[in-house]
């Protein structure tokens, strides 16, 4: 008996648990989604072979060569890129993008790429580094890992799209989808 009014009580304090209203911290959490800082833009990245961008260690021999698409498995590229606001590389300089990329699947399309982009954009300056696969004739997400300056603590993932793979210099669309999280905004 004293075991079953004991259980009705503690039955009677989850309740009321239950029922304690949580509006006011789902209410702050809303705040905070509705400002969360984000910056979606597309820049052109523009790859020419021996001039900006170089094989530094050769693939395994016996698997896909070099062609417009295809790199040996394990072949070790290095690259520092201008950013450009169209597609034309004349347009306008706005970033640099540093990076290696390491050929990574055995039919040569693949790799694993680590790049450091330098923006110097009318309202942000920094970097972001990114992290990722790359696929040489599909679009690639690729996370973003951080950032420094304006971009510190940045949040979100880039996508990496080939535009024009033919002749000496390729041309890739990179779009930006970056996101602050609400720590970053008070640091800055
Ligand atoms: C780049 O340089 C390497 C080594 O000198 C050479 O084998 C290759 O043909 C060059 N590629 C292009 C596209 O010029
Ligand atoms: C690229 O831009 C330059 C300079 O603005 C211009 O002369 C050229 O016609 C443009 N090329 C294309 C293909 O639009």
């Amino acid at each position: 008996m004293a075991y079953a009014l004991q259980n009705y009580a503690l039955n009677i304090f989850l309740l009321a648990l239950a029922l304690i209203p949580f509006e006011g911290a789902c209410g702050s959490h809303h705040h905070q989604l509705q400002h969360l800082k984000s910056l979606h833009f597309s820049l052109f990245q523009h790859e020419t072979i021996n001039r900006t961008g170089y094989v530094i260690v050769n693939g395994v021999q016996g698997g896909p060569g070099i062609t417009e698409t295809t790199t040996p498995f394990g072949t070790l590229f290095v690259f520092q890129d201008p950013l450009t606001v169209t597609a034309n590389r004349s347009s306008k300089l706005v970033g640099i993008a540093e990076g290696t990329s390491i050929t990574s699947s055995l039919d040569g399309l693949r790799s694993i790429s680590i790049a450091k982009l330098t923006l110097r954009l009318k309202n942000h300056r920094g970097s972001v580094s990114i992290v990722g696969g790359t696929h040489n004739v599909k679009p690639s997400d690729h996370p973003i890992v951080g950032g420094t300056e304006d971009f510190l603590f940045v949040q979100g993932y880039v996508t990496s799209s080939p535009v024009d793979l033919k002749g000496v210099t390729v041309t890739y669309k990179i779009e930006f989808h970056l996101y602050w999280p609400p720590y970053a905004t008070h640091a800055s």
